[in-house]
Protein backbone atom coordinates (compact mmCIF):
# COMPACT_ATOMS: atom_id res chain seq x y z
CA UNK A 1 0.00 0.00 0.00
CA UNK A 2 3.04 2.30 0.73
CA UNK A 3 5.23 1.99 -2.09
CA UNK A 4 6.35 5.34 -3.74
CA UNK A 5 8.13 6.29 -6.71
CA UNK A 6 11.13 5.32 -5.08
CA UNK A 7 13.17 3.82 -2.75
CA UNK A 8 16.36 1.51 -1.24
CA UNK A 9 17.22 -1.98 -0.62
CA UNK A 10 20.61 -1.95 2.18
CA UNK A 11 22.38 -5.62 0.64
CA UNK A 12 25.18 -6.05 3.41
CA UNK A 13 24.68 -4.59 6.78
CA UNK A 14 28.34 -3.36 7.22
CA UNK A 15 28.90 -5.75 10.18
CA UNK A 16 28.64 -8.50 7.63
CA UNK A 17 31.34 -6.44 5.18
CA UNK A 18 33.85 -6.05 8.35
CA UNK A 19 33.42 -9.72 8.78
CA UNK A 20 34.26 -10.63 5.01
CA UNK A 21 36.90 -8.55 5.72
CA UNK A 22 38.04 -10.43 8.69
CA UNK A 23 38.16 -7.28 10.86
CA UNK A 24 35.19 -7.78 13.52
CA UNK A 25 34.23 -10.81 15.90
CA UNK A 26 30.65 -11.97 15.29
CA UNK A 27 30.30 -11.64 19.38
CA UNK A 28 30.84 -8.28 21.18
CA UNK A 29 34.51 -8.56 21.95
CA UNK A 30 35.14 -8.38 25.51
CA UNK A 31 38.21 -6.26 26.80
CA UNK A 32 40.34 -9.23 27.74
CA UNK A 33 40.29 -10.74 24.27
CA UNK A 34 43.13 -10.11 22.26
CA UNK A 35 42.22 -8.35 18.60
CA UNK A 36 41.92 -10.77 15.50
CA UNK A 37 45.32 -11.09 13.48
CA UNK A 38 45.52 -8.59 10.47
CA UNK A 39 45.10 -5.08 9.92
CA UNK A 40 42.15 -4.03 11.35
CA UNK A 41 39.64 -2.69 8.46
CA UNK A 42 37.29 0.35 9.31
CA UNK A 43 33.80 0.87 7.63
CA UNK A 44 31.82 3.90 8.02
CA UNK A 45 28.38 4.80 9.92
CA UNK A 46 25.95 6.37 7.71
CA UNK A 47 25.02 9.59 9.26
CA UNK A 48 22.40 10.24 6.02
CA UNK A 49 21.41 7.10 3.67
CA UNK A 50 21.27 7.62 0.20
CA UNK A 51 18.58 10.54 -0.47
CA UNK A 52 17.29 12.01 -3.73
CA UNK A 53 17.65 15.42 -4.76
CA UNK A 54 15.88 17.45 -7.64
CA UNK A 55 19.59 18.46 -8.94
CA UNK A 56 20.04 21.48 -11.33
CA UNK A 57 16.87 21.18 -13.33
CA UNK A 58 14.28 23.47 -13.94
CA UNK A 59 12.50 23.16 -17.56
CA UNK A 60 11.15 19.64 -18.49
CA UNK A 61 13.25 18.46 -21.47
CA UNK A 62 13.07 15.08 -22.57
CA UNK A 63 16.72 13.40 -22.21
CA UNK A 64 17.63 16.46 -20.14
CA UNK A 65 16.69 15.39 -16.75
CA UNK A 66 18.52 15.48 -13.59
CA UNK A 67 18.46 13.42 -10.69
CA UNK A 68 21.10 13.94 -7.72
CA UNK A 69 21.72 11.14 -5.15
CA UNK A 70 23.60 12.23 -1.48
CA UNK A 71 24.82 10.42 1.58
CA UNK A 72 26.87 11.48 4.44
CA UNK A 73 28.81 9.09 6.56
CA UNK A 74 31.39 9.43 9.31
CA UNK A 75 34.90 10.46 8.25
CA UNK A 76 36.41 7.20 7.30
CA UNK A 77 37.37 7.37 3.83
CA UNK A 78 35.72 4.85 1.36
CA UNK A 79 36.02 4.02 -2.32
CA UNK A 80 32.47 4.31 -3.35
CA UNK A 81 30.92 3.90 -6.84
CA UNK A 82 27.15 4.52 -7.79
CA UNK A 83 26.43 2.87 -11.27
CA UNK A 84 22.52 3.03 -13.12
CA UNK A 85 20.46 2.76 -15.71
CA UNK A 86 16.76 2.00 -16.88
CA UNK A 87 17.24 -1.86 -17.22
CA UNK A 88 20.79 -2.45 -16.09
CA UNK A 89 23.41 -1.09 -14.05
CA UNK A 90 25.07 0.03 -16.98
CA UNK A 91 26.09 4.19 -16.59
CA UNK A 92 28.38 5.22 -13.88
CA UNK A 93 28.25 8.44 -12.49
CA UNK A 94 30.92 10.55 -10.87
CA UNK A 95 30.72 10.77 -6.69
CA UNK A 96 31.92 14.01 -5.35
CA UNK A 97 32.48 14.11 -1.76
CA UNK A 98 33.26 17.10 0.41
CA UNK A 99 35.27 16.31 4.69
CA UNK A 100 33.16 18.23 6.82
CA UNK A 101 33.64 19.56 10.26
CA UNK A 102 30.61 19.41 11.99
CA UNK A 103 29.26 18.41 15.94
CA UNK A 104 26.75 18.74 18.39
CA UNK A 105 27.86 21.47 20.72
CA UNK A 106 31.59 20.26 20.05
CA UNK A 107 33.09 20.86 16.68
CA UNK A 108 35.77 18.08 16.61
CA UNK A 109 33.54 15.60 14.77
CA UNK A 110 34.06 15.06 10.88
CA UNK A 111 32.09 13.56 8.05
CA UNK A 112 32.00 13.09 4.73
CA UNK A 113 29.32 14.55 2.40
CA UNK A 114 29.07 12.27 -0.77
CA UNK A 115 26.59 13.36 -4.03
CA UNK A 116 26.37 12.00 -7.92
CA UNK A 117 24.38 13.59 -9.86
CA UNK A 118 22.66 11.57 -13.06
CA UNK A 119 22.04 13.93 -15.60
CA UNK A 120 20.49 13.22 -19.61
CA UNK A 121 17.68 11.19 -17.83
CA UNK A 122 14.32 10.42 -19.54
CA UNK A 123 10.95 11.92 -18.30
CA UNK A 124 8.73 10.11 -15.90
CA UNK A 125 10.85 7.03 -15.89
CA UNK A 126 11.93 4.61 -13.21
CA UNK A 127 15.43 3.82 -12.80
CA UNK A 128 17.73 1.71 -10.97
CA UNK A 129 20.58 2.58 -9.66
CA UNK A 130 23.45 0.26 -7.18
CA UNK A 131 25.94 2.09 -4.68
CA UNK A 132 28.89 -0.12 -3.66
CA UNK A 133 31.61 0.65 -1.17
CA UNK A 134 34.92 -0.77 -1.91
CA UNK A 135 33.53 -3.07 -4.41
CA UNK A 136 30.65 -4.85 -2.72
CA UNK A 137 27.05 -3.48 -2.78
CA UNK A 138 25.43 -1.93 -0.15
CA UNK A 139 22.80 -0.10 -1.79
CA UNK A 140 20.31 -0.64 -4.05
CA UNK A 141 17.49 1.81 -4.81
CA UNK A 142 15.03 2.86 -7.91
CA UNK A 143 13.70 6.80 -8.12
CA UNK A 144 11.11 8.36 -10.97
CA UNK A 145 12.15 11.60 -12.61
CA UNK A 146 9.85 14.41 -13.12
CA UNK A 147 6.30 13.79 -15.38
CA UNK A 148 6.26 16.07 -17.82
CA UNK A 149 3.02 18.64 -18.94
CA UNK A 150 -0.35 16.73 -19.72
CA UNK A 151 0.38 14.27 -16.73
CA UNK A 152 -1.58 14.15 -13.45
CA UNK A 153 1.33 15.09 -10.31
CA UNK A 154 0.37 14.73 -6.47
CA UNK A 155 3.09 16.89 -4.13
CA UNK A 156 2.87 17.64 -0.40
CA UNK A 157 3.21 20.75 1.37
CA UNK A 158 4.58 21.40 4.43
CA UNK A 159 6.69 23.82 6.76
CA UNK A 160 8.52 24.30 9.90
CA UNK A 161 9.36 20.78 10.59
CA UNK A 162 12.43 18.59 12.03
CA UNK A 163 12.60 20.34 15.62
CA UNK A 164 12.99 16.94 17.36
CA UNK A 165 9.24 16.25 17.72
CA UNK A 166 7.19 13.21 17.85
CA UNK A 167 4.87 15.12 15.42
CA UNK A 168 7.06 15.62 12.99
CA UNK A 169 7.18 11.97 13.18
CA UNK A 170 3.84 11.61 12.29
CA UNK A 171 3.48 14.34 9.64
CA UNK A 172 6.14 12.39 7.38
CA UNK A 173 3.95 9.03 7.88
CA UNK A 174 1.09 11.36 6.26
CA UNK A 175 3.10 12.48 3.69
CA UNK A 176 4.50 9.10 2.57
CA UNK A 177 1.29 8.19 2.89
CA UNK A 178 -0.09 10.67 0.10
CA UNK A 179 2.41 8.91 -2.22
CA UNK A 180 3.40 12.12 -3.41
CA UNK A 181 5.59 12.83 -6.67
CA UNK A 182 8.03 15.26 -4.92
CA UNK A 183 7.59 16.92 -1.48
CA UNK A 184 7.13 21.20 -1.33
CA UNK A 185 8.93 22.25 1.82
CA UNK A 186 7.70 25.58 3.11
CA UNK A 187 10.83 26.30 4.81
CA UNK A 188 12.38 25.86 8.34
CA UNK A 189 12.63 22.30 7.61
CA UNK A 190 15.29 21.97 10.37
CA UNK A 191 15.66 23.62 13.89
CA UNK A 192 17.33 25.75 15.08
CA UNK A 193 20.17 26.94 12.88
CA UNK A 194 19.73 25.08 9.76
CA UNK A 195 23.59 23.33 10.93
CA UNK A 196 24.42 19.75 8.91
CA UNK A 197 24.51 17.92 12.17
CA UNK A 198 21.13 19.20 13.08
CA UNK A 199 19.90 18.06 9.56
CA UNK A 200 21.26 14.47 10.46
CA UNK A 201 20.28 14.00 14.07
CA UNK A 202 16.89 15.68 13.22
CA UNK A 203 15.58 15.22 9.53
CA UNK A 204 17.54 12.34 7.93
CA UNK A 205 16.13 9.98 10.59
CA UNK A 206 12.35 10.75 10.32
CA UNK A 207 12.52 11.98 6.79
CA UNK A 208 14.82 9.46 5.52
CA UNK A 209 13.51 6.58 8.02
CA UNK A 210 14.00 2.67 7.17
CA UNK A 211 10.23 2.27 8.01
CA UNK A 212 7.41 3.78 8.17
CA UNK A 213 4.86 4.20 10.84
CA UNK A 214 3.35 7.14 12.94
CA UNK A 215 5.59 7.29 15.28
CA UNK A 216 9.05 6.30 13.54
CA UNK A 217 8.73 8.88 10.22
CA UNK A 218 8.74 7.30 6.44
CA UNK A 219 11.54 6.57 3.69
CA UNK A 220 10.79 9.68 1.97
CA UNK A 221 13.94 11.29 1.18
CA UNK A 222 15.02 8.18 -1.04
CA UNK A 223 11.50 7.82 -2.47
CA UNK A 224 10.87 11.34 -3.69
CA UNK A 225 12.97 14.58 -4.25
CA UNK A 226 12.30 17.46 -1.80
CA UNK A 227 12.31 20.83 -2.38
CA UNK A 228 12.40 23.83 0.25
CA UNK A 229 12.94 27.28 0.41
CA UNK A 230 15.48 29.52 2.35
CA UNK A 231 14.08 30.41 5.96
CA UNK A 232 14.99 32.04 9.41
CA UNK A 233 16.42 29.18 10.68
CA UNK A 234 18.57 28.71 7.92
CA UNK A 235 20.57 31.56 9.37
CA UNK A 236 22.28 31.52 13.20
CA UNK A 237 23.55 34.93 14.19
CA UNK A 238 23.43 38.45 14.31
CA UNK A 239 25.62 41.00 13.24
CA UNK A 240 26.59 43.96 15.41
CA UNK A 241 23.94 46.61 15.18
CA UNK A 242 21.56 42.98 15.63
CA UNK A 243 20.43 42.24 12.34
CA UNK A 244 20.43 38.55 11.35
CA UNK A 245 23.35 36.66 9.60
CA UNK A 246 25.03 33.46 9.10
CA UNK A 247 27.75 33.19 12.37
CA UNK A 248 30.30 30.78 11.05
CA UNK A 249 31.89 31.67 14.24
CA UNK A 250 29.19 29.74 15.79
CA UNK A 251 29.38 27.39 14.20
CA UNK A 252 31.53 25.58 11.29
CA UNK A 253 28.18 23.34 9.85
CA UNK A 254 25.65 26.71 9.20
CA UNK A 255 23.73 26.81 6.11
CA UNK A 256 23.34 23.38 5.84
CA UNK A 257 20.75 24.17 3.09
CA UNK A 258 23.60 24.82 0.52
CA UNK A 259 25.80 21.83 1.64
CA UNK A 260 23.25 19.36 2.31
CA UNK A 261 20.44 20.48 -0.26
CA UNK A 262 20.73 20.42 -4.68
CA UNK A 263 18.00 22.18 -5.88
CA UNK A 264 17.78 24.07 -9.25
CA UNK A 265 20.42 26.70 -10.38
CA UNK A 266 18.83 28.88 -12.52
CA UNK A 267 18.02 32.04 -10.25
CA UNK A 268 19.82 35.57 -10.50
CA UNK A 269 23.21 34.98 -10.81
CA UNK A 270 23.81 38.28 -8.32
CA UNK A 271 21.88 39.39 -5.85
CA UNK A 272 21.47 43.25 -4.14
CA UNK A 273 20.46 41.42 -0.63
CA UNK A 274 22.69 37.95 -0.73
CA UNK A 275 22.61 35.62 2.48
CA UNK A 276 25.05 37.78 4.75
CA UNK A 277 27.69 36.04 5.67
CA UNK A 278 30.52 36.82 8.83
CA UNK A 279 33.17 34.83 10.43
CA UNK A 280 36.90 33.39 9.68
CA UNK A 281 37.81 33.59 6.50
CA UNK A 282 38.85 29.99 6.49
CA UNK A 283 35.58 28.73 7.56
CA UNK A 284 33.78 30.89 5.31
CA UNK A 285 36.30 29.67 2.55
CA UNK A 286 36.00 25.75 3.63
CA UNK A 287 32.32 26.16 2.52
CA UNK A 288 32.62 28.10 -0.70
CA UNK A 289 34.75 24.67 -1.97
CA UNK A 290 31.99 23.12 -0.97
CA UNK A 291 28.88 24.96 -2.34
CA UNK A 292 30.77 26.44 -5.62
CA UNK A 293 27.90 28.15 -7.69
CA UNK A 294 25.27 27.01 -5.82
CA UNK A 295 25.51 30.33 -2.68
CA UNK A 296 24.25 32.15 -3.08
CA UNK A 297 22.39 31.09 -6.09
CA UNK A 298 20.08 28.21 -4.80
CA UNK A 299 18.40 30.36 -2.78
CA UNK A 300 16.04 31.45 -5.48
CA UNK A 301 14.95 29.31 -8.37
CA UNK A 302 12.27 27.73 -10.33
CA UNK A 303 11.06 24.66 -11.75
CA UNK A 304 8.39 22.70 -13.66
CA UNK A 305 6.27 19.43 -12.66
CA UNK A 306 3.51 18.11 -15.07
CA UNK A 307 1.27 21.34 -15.34
CA UNK A 308 2.83 23.09 -12.74
CA UNK A 309 5.30 26.18 -12.33
CA UNK A 310 7.01 26.94 -8.70
CA UNK A 311 8.72 29.87 -8.16
CA UNK A 312 10.93 29.44 -4.53
CA UNK A 313 12.01 32.87 -3.08
CA UNK A 314 13.96 33.84 -0.29
CA UNK A 315 11.89 35.38 2.00
CA UNK A 316 14.42 36.15 4.85
CA UNK A 317 14.59 39.52 6.86
CA UNK A 318 18.25 40.76 4.56
CA UNK A 319 15.78 40.60 1.16
CA UNK A 320 14.04 43.63 0.01
CA UNK A 321 11.29 42.89 -1.61
CA UNK A 322 11.24 46.24 -3.33
CA UNK A 323 14.56 45.52 -5.28
CA UNK A 324 13.95 46.42 -8.67
CA UNK A 325 16.72 43.65 -9.86
CA UNK A 326 14.32 41.08 -8.00
CA UNK A 327 11.05 42.06 -9.25
CA UNK A 328 12.48 41.89 -13.07
CA UNK A 329 13.43 38.68 -12.22
CA UNK A 330 10.35 37.47 -10.77
CA UNK A 331 8.25 38.59 -13.32
CA UNK A 332 10.78 37.26 -16.02
CA UNK A 333 9.93 33.87 -14.69
CA UNK A 334 6.26 34.01 -14.22
CA UNK A 335 5.89 35.37 -17.84
CA UNK A 336 8.15 32.67 -18.90
CA UNK A 337 6.12 30.06 -17.64
CA UNK A 338 3.60 28.44 -20.45
CA UNK A 339 1.88 26.34 -17.23
CA UNK A 340 -1.27 25.73 -16.28
CA UNK A 341 -1.07 26.96 -12.62
CA UNK A 342 1.67 28.92 -11.34
CA UNK A 343 2.57 28.37 -7.43
CA UNK A 344 5.14 30.48 -5.75
CA UNK A 345 6.55 29.67 -2.74
CA UNK A 346 8.42 31.43 0.12
CA UNK A 347 8.73 31.04 3.99
CA UNK A 348 7.41 34.29 5.58
CA UNK A 349 3.67 34.72 4.66
CA UNK A 350 2.35 38.46 3.40
CA UNK A 351 -0.96 37.38 4.02
CA UNK A 352 -1.76 35.63 7.65
CA UNK A 353 -3.46 36.91 10.68
CA UNK A 354 -1.41 34.94 13.44
CA UNK A 355 -0.23 36.49 16.65
CA UNK A 356 3.55 35.58 16.06
CA UNK A 357 4.68 36.79 12.72
CA UNK A 358 2.05 39.52 11.44
CA UNK A 359 4.15 41.78 11.07
CA UNK A 360 6.84 40.15 8.80
CA UNK A 361 4.80 41.46 5.99
CA UNK A 362 7.52 42.55 3.12
CA UNK A 363 6.61 39.96 0.76
CA UNK A 364 2.99 42.01 0.12
CA UNK A 365 4.60 44.57 -2.15
CA UNK A 366 5.09 41.37 -4.82
CA UNK A 367 1.62 41.07 -4.99
CA UNK A 368 0.77 42.95 -7.76
CA UNK A 369 3.50 40.99 -10.15
CA UNK A 370 1.55 37.64 -9.15
CA UNK A 371 -1.35 38.76 -9.75
CA UNK A 372 -0.58 40.42 -13.40
CA UNK A 373 1.36 37.39 -14.27
CA UNK A 374 -1.53 34.74 -13.16
CA UNK A 375 -0.26 33.10 -9.93
CA UNK A 376 -2.73 30.65 -8.62
CA UNK A 377 -1.10 30.02 -5.23
CA UNK A 378 1.49 31.22 -2.81
CA UNK A 379 2.84 28.90 -0.63
CA UNK A 380 4.35 30.08 2.94
CA UNK A 381 5.29 28.57 6.45
CA UNK A 382 6.86 30.62 9.43
CA UNK A 383 3.03 30.92 11.03
CA UNK A 384 3.00 27.06 12.72
CA UNK A 385 -0.52 26.75 11.76
CA UNK A 386 -3.10 26.24 8.20
CA UNK A 387 -4.42 29.16 6.83
CA UNK A 388 -5.89 29.39 3.80
CA UNK A 389 -7.35 32.86 2.13
CA UNK A 390 -9.81 33.12 -0.21
CA UNK A 391 -8.43 34.23 -3.90
CA UNK A 392 -7.72 38.05 -2.94
CA UNK A 393 -6.09 41.15 -4.91
CA UNK A 394 -3.75 43.13 -3.00
CA UNK A 395 -2.97 47.04 -4.14
CA UNK A 396 -0.15 48.40 -1.64
CA UNK A 397 -0.54 52.02 -0.43
CA UNK A 398 2.63 51.99 1.39
CA UNK A 399 5.66 49.75 0.69
CA UNK A 400 8.20 52.32 3.05
CA UNK A 401 8.46 49.60 5.65
CA UNK A 402 9.37 46.75 3.14
CA UNK A 403 12.61 48.64 2.37
CA UNK A 404 14.09 48.43 5.95
CA UNK A 405 15.77 44.91 5.94
CA UNK A 406 16.68 43.58 9.58
CA UNK A 407 13.96 43.93 11.10
CA UNK A 408 10.28 42.19 11.94
CA UNK A 409 8.51 45.18 12.05
CA UNK A 410 7.41 45.56 8.08
CA UNK A 411 3.67 46.07 7.91
CA UNK A 412 2.29 47.27 4.67
CA UNK A 413 -1.22 48.50 4.22
CA UNK A 414 -3.10 48.68 1.34
CA UNK A 415 -6.14 47.78 -0.49
CA UNK A 416 -7.97 44.09 -0.44
CA UNK A 417 -10.07 42.61 -3.37
CA UNK A 418 -11.91 39.33 -1.59
CA UNK A 419 -12.97 37.08 -4.04
CA UNK A 420 -16.46 35.69 -1.57
CA UNK A 421 -18.02 34.28 -4.53
CA UNK A 422 -15.54 31.06 -4.46
CA UNK A 423 -16.16 28.16 -2.40
CA UNK A 424 -14.22 25.39 -3.73
CA UNK A 425 -17.37 23.10 -4.66
CA UNK A 426 -20.17 24.48 -6.87
CA UNK A 427 -18.08 27.62 -7.29
CA UNK A 428 -14.43 26.76 -8.36
CA UNK A 429 -13.11 29.44 -10.55
CA UNK A 430 -10.65 31.69 -8.57
CA UNK A 431 -10.70 35.01 -9.18
CA UNK A 432 -7.39 36.04 -7.01
CA UNK A 433 -4.72 34.61 -5.77
CA UNK A 434 -4.49 31.91 -2.57
CA UNK A 435 -2.38 32.36 -0.46
CA UNK A 436 -2.23 29.17 1.78
CA UNK A 437 0.31 28.94 5.09
CA UNK A 438 0.93 25.11 5.67
CA UNK A 439 3.50 25.87 8.76
CA UNK A 440 2.02 22.86 11.28
CA UNK A 441 4.44 20.33 9.86
CA UNK A 442 5.71 19.25 13.35
CA UNK A 443 7.29 22.90 15.56
CA UNK A 444 5.26 23.66 18.29
CA UNK A 445 1.80 25.19 16.96
CA UNK A 446 0.70 28.52 17.11
CA UNK A 447 -2.57 30.61 18.05
CA UNK A 448 -4.83 26.88 18.65
CA UNK A 449 -7.19 29.62 20.47
CA UNK A 450 -7.67 31.13 17.27
CA UNK A 451 -9.09 27.84 15.73
CA UNK A 452 -12.59 28.72 16.37
CA UNK A 453 -12.74 31.84 16.11
CA UNK A 454 -13.61 33.74 12.80
CA UNK A 455 -13.57 37.14 14.93
CA UNK A 456 -9.78 36.81 15.89
CA UNK A 457 -9.00 36.41 12.05
CA UNK A 458 -9.89 40.02 11.80
CA UNK A 459 -7.39 42.52 11.82
CA UNK A 460 -7.95 46.90 11.69
CA UNK A 461 -4.27 46.97 10.41
CA UNK A 462 -6.15 45.32 6.91
CA UNK A 463 -9.38 47.41 8.08
CA UNK A 464 -11.07 44.16 9.32
CA UNK A 465 -11.24 42.44 5.74
CA UNK A 466 -11.64 38.39 6.45
CA UNK A 467 -9.64 37.23 3.72
CA UNK A 468 -8.44 34.40 5.12
CA UNK A 469 -11.21 31.63 4.73
CA UNK A 470 -9.93 28.66 6.30
CA UNK A 471 -7.64 28.51 9.82
CA UNK A 472 -6.72 25.73 11.79
CA UNK A 473 -4.22 25.91 14.73
CA UNK A 474 -4.90 23.46 16.91
CA UNK A 475 -3.19 20.60 15.16
CA UNK A 476 -0.54 19.47 12.80
CA UNK A 477 -1.05 19.50 9.20
CA UNK A 478 0.02 19.15 5.57
CA UNK A 479 -1.27 20.18 2.54
CA UNK A 480 -1.82 17.70 -0.65
CA UNK A 481 -2.09 19.08 -3.82
CA UNK A 482 -3.54 16.69 -6.93
CA UNK A 483 -2.62 18.81 -10.03
CA UNK A 484 -4.87 17.31 -12.79
CA UNK A 485 -4.80 19.01 -16.29
CA UNK A 486 -6.89 22.21 -15.39
CA UNK A 487 -8.84 20.75 -12.07
CA UNK A 488 -6.60 20.89 -9.03
CA UNK A 489 -7.45 19.59 -5.73
CA UNK A 490 -6.05 20.39 -2.14
CA UNK A 491 -6.87 18.62 0.75
CA UNK A 492 -5.64 19.34 3.88
CA UNK A 493 -4.59 16.18 6.08
CA UNK A 494 -3.88 16.41 9.89
CA UNK A 495 -1.14 14.46 11.98
CA UNK A 496 -4.18 11.55 12.15
CA UNK A 497 -4.96 11.26 8.42
CA UNK A 498 -7.89 13.22 8.81
CA UNK A 499 -9.22 15.28 6.35
CA UNK A 500 -9.33 19.25 7.46
CA UNK A 501 -10.05 21.20 4.28
CA UNK A 502 -10.68 19.68 0.95
CA UNK A 503 -11.62 22.81 -2.13
CA UNK A 504 -11.19 22.29 -6.13
CA UNK A 505 -10.03 24.69 -8.26
CA UNK A 506 -10.61 24.59 -11.68
CA UNK A 507 -9.85 27.03 -15.16
FE1 LIG B 1 10.08 30.55 10.36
Amino acid sequence: MLQAAGGITFLASLQELALAAGSMPSTPMATSVEPLAGPAKLFPVFTALPYLQPGASSKLVENQEEITIAWQTDAVPMNFTLSYGENDFSEVATIVSHLRTVGYRREKDKRINYFATLDGLKLNRRYKYRVEMEGERVVEGFFTTRKPKGVKTRFVAFGDNSNGDISDRAIAFQAFKAKPDFVMNTGDLVYADGLENEYARLFFPVYNADEAGPRLGAPLMRAVPLYTVMANHDINGRDASGKPVVDFDEHHDVLGYFTNLHLPLNGPTRLNNPTPLKGAQERIDAFAIVVGTKFPRMANYSFEYGDAFFLCIDSNTYVDPTDSALQAWIERELKGSDSIWKFVVYHHPAFNVGKEHYRQQHMRVLAPIFERNGVDFVLNGHEHNYQRTRPIKFKPTDESRAKVTGTSDRLVPGEFTVDRNFDGKSKTKADGVVHIVTGAGGHILYDPEMNDSAAARLRPEDNNVDYVDVMVSDRHSLTVFEVDGRKLKLRQIDEWGQLLDEVVYQK
